[in-house]
């Protein structure tokens, strides 16, 4: 294992905020796009959802992600870019406990939801899953019909109430409604890729999650489709924390309001995913303070 002290690996950016370094769990958010010598305190502080302390992530021996310390906020879309292997899936998984059934994971530090140590042994893994919703690179619908492949995660976690509102809420809200409330029954194989991305997020959407966490997508998508999804992440946004990893990066600029750019560090004998840049989205992409940054979203590199 890596010496913690030695900083291979290790970020101390935790907040998106150009030129800030803060480690206090208390200090309140500055307006993004102000330098530090001119910001001022947000008329609201805005609340974080995760507040993830020197988190390290290993597959056995070896690491995949530095000592990663930010701040993910309420009802924003945060996008997480960054060249193959640097740790993005890893990271999101990591949030909602994806990753406990690989072999040989292992998380150091601390990952708090509003407060709450996911990875306590008091935590009930399936509430965490419950509240922290995922979708997946490949729209994966079940060979069920529509409605019922909305309807499984309600009525595995006994939410039968109201359930054919629960399932028609989740459409709406997944703007797939219109396109398939006169065939619910049919199968959902029998959708377009889009369409079943569509239904992946109402699926996830069906429990009323708080966050939803989506791996790439839309990139097994066309443009239309993938413009689809894009919109609906605007939207979106109004009810729930979105944390989206991209490899587009005009899907970033796009739908993104933070950004953080993951890349690898191979100053030690080990690449290990690291934190190198967490600001606003314009700020990553305009004026990154890191060359790393800069090269990788003027496409210089990766
Ligand atoms: N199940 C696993 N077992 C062992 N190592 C893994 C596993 N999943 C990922 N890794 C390793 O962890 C590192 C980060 O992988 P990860 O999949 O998180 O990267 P990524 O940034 O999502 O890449 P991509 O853009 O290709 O999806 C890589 O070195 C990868 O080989
Ligand atoms: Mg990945």
């Amino acid at each position: 294992m890596m010496d913690r002290d030695v900083g291979v690996g290790r970020s101390v950016i935790n907040d998106p905020v150009p030129g800030r370094v803060r480690i206090e769990s208390d200090a309140v958010p500055q307006p993004p796009v102000q330098e530090a010598s001119q910001a001022r305190p947000p008329a609201v502080a805005r609340e974080a959802v995760f507040d993830i302390h020197d988190m390290a992530v290993f597959y056995g021996e070896s690491q995949a992600l530095g000592w990663t310390s930010l701040r993910i906020y309420r009802h924003v879309v945060t996008a997480v870019i960054g060249p193959s292997g640097c740790g993005k899936s890893t990271f999101i998984r990591s949030l909602n406990r994806m990753n406990d059934a690989i072999p040989g994971f292992r998380l150091e530090g601390q990952v708090l939801y509003h407060g709450h140590d996911v990875y306590a042994a008091a935590t009930n893994r399936v509430e965490v899953r419950r509240r922290i919703g995922m979708v997946f690179q490949k729209p994966n619908p079940f060979p069920k019909s529509i409605f019922d492949n909305v309807a499984w995660a309600p009525r595995n976690l006994g939410m039968r109430v109201d359930l054919n509102e629960r399932v028609e809420r989740a459409l709406q809200h997944a703007a797939l409604w219109d396109e398939v409330k006169d065939r619910l029954h049919e199968s959902a194989l029998g959708l377009s890729g889009g369409q079943q991305q569509r239904l992946c997020i109402a699926r996830a959407l069906a429990i009323e999650p708080d966050v939803l966490l989506l791996d790439e997508p839309a990139s097994a998508l066309d443009p239309i489709a993938t413009a689809s999804i894009e919109e609906l992440m605007h939207t979106l946004k109004h009810r729930y924390t979105i944390v989206i990893v991209t490899h587009n990066m005009q899907q970033a600029a796009r739908v993104a309001d933070h950004t953080a750019f993951f890349s690898l560090d191979t100053t030690g004998s080990e690449r290990i995913g690291t934190l190198v840049e967490y600001a606003d989205t314009e700020t990553i992409f305009r004026r990154p303070r890191d060359t790393r940054t800069r090269d990788y979203v003027t496409g210089q590199f990766g």
